[in-house]
């Protein structure tokens, strides 16, 4: 991973500031800016100007700090030093910083991973427990039922608390779905044919109405690193939502492109992940996710539909978690709703499929 550096003179304009550092800015590298204030430079980053600022009147800098980057949402790792005369006076201030958000991210995984994993053996054990007692309250009402053929009233509640006993019982077995470890059966998936497979699978499941799927993946995508019935099913529960959410009328637009990935060294190992990613966007014009709920859908259980369960997405985050893969949720700036899988590619080319 390589270092950003900034550098800024006593009188509060640029030394210095290499390519590194602009990226994690977002900024365009500009010659220009050398011997520009810094509050000019980074207007955008008035945190990082206070940091540096702040450079130049502490006496005990810190050794290693983090901090957020509001304008980017990126988080950076960073060291901060005085530059000094040989009179000891400070004539600059110096900043290293490296850019974490890729660690972070990574390491918000790991520890939902062991989140899950504790949730998961609960609620298996629970799930377990329910189910006999779920199937008996089904057997005992038919039998009453049988033992009651001339009252229609008792038939008709009795009918209600076996479809109910039904219902439980059907969240048991997604719940004993969703916590049973995934093994992945990895092969050399076309992406063309999880996507067709999906929709197909969505559209028997939820009401699909006037809606429109529009999907345009780019020329020559390699095949994904996946299992394929795995990756059905994440796109089938994104598909699933999107109709839901647009309730008979709308645009459902399907993408797919490949994309080089930078930077991916995880926390304190050289192991790399693949150079290139497959990024597909399942993106709806419905209501959207209001901002404040955005963190909170993939949690299991979350849900805001009356005969909703609440665990279509925390599946999808598994399987794509399983894949090496990451989801997110974005909003369009003409609104609805944009979910972005990033899939590891097959280092195979198209022709190989
Ligand atoms: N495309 C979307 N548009 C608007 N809201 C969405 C969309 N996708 C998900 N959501 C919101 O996220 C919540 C959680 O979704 P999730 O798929 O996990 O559960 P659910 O759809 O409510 O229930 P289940 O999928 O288990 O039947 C939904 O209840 C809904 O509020
Ligand atoms: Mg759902």
């Amino acid at each position: 991973m390589r270092n950003g550096v900034l550098a800024v003179h006593a009188d509060g304009t640029v030394a210095l500031m290499n390519d590194e550092a602009y990226r994690i800015f977002d900024l365009t590298p500009r010659a220009a800016d050398l011997g520009q204030p810094l509050a000019a430079v980074l207007e955008a980053h008035p945190d990082i100007v206070r940091v540096i600022t702040s450079g130049f009147e502490l006496s005990h800098l810190p050794n290693r700090a983090e901090m957020r980057l509001k304008a980017s949402d990126r988080v950076i790792g960073y060291t901060l030093a005085q530059v000094r005369d040989a009179r000891g006076r400070t004539t600059g201030v110096t900043m290293f910083f490296k850019d974490l958000t890729q660690v972070e991210q990574q390491e918000e995984r790991e520890r939902l991973r062991d989140r899950l994993a504790a949730l998961g053996e609960m609620a298996a054990a629970i799930a377990h427990e329910l189910k006999n007692p779920l199937a008996g309250i089904e057997v005992m009402a038919g039998l009453l039922r049988r033992q009651l053929p001339d009252a229609p009233d008792a038939h008709a509640i009795l009918a209600d608390i076996i479809n109910e006993a039904k219902l439980a019982n059907a969240i048991v077995i997604e719940m004993l779905e969703f916590v049973r470890p995934i093994r992945l059966q990895v092969a050399q998936t076309s992406l063309i044919t999880v996507l067709h497979s999906a929709i197909t699978m969505a559209e028997s499941k939820a009401r699909r109405g006037e809606v429109s799927v529009a999907m345009r993946l780019a020329p020559r995508l390699p095949p994904v690193r996946g299992d394929e019935h795995q990756l059905v099913q994440v796109f089938t529960n994104l598909l699933i939502n999107a109709f839901e959410a647009l309730n008979g009328a709308g645009t459902v637009t399907i993408l797919a492109r490949l994309v080089a990935v930078e930077n991916r060294t995880a926390p304190g190992g050289e192991r790399r992940g693949p150079d290139r990613e497959i990024i597909v966007e399942i993106a709806d014009n419905g209501p959207g996710v209001p901002a404040e709920l955005q963190d909170r859908i993939f949690n299991p259980f979350f849900t805001t539909k009356p005969q909703g369960s609440g665990l279509g997405l925390a599946i999808v985050r598994k399987i794509v978690d399983a894949h090496d893969g990451r989801i997110d949720i974005s909003t369009p700036s003409g609104g609805g709703t944009r979910f972005r899988v990033y899939l590891p590619a097959s280092s195979l080319s198209t022709d190989t499929l």
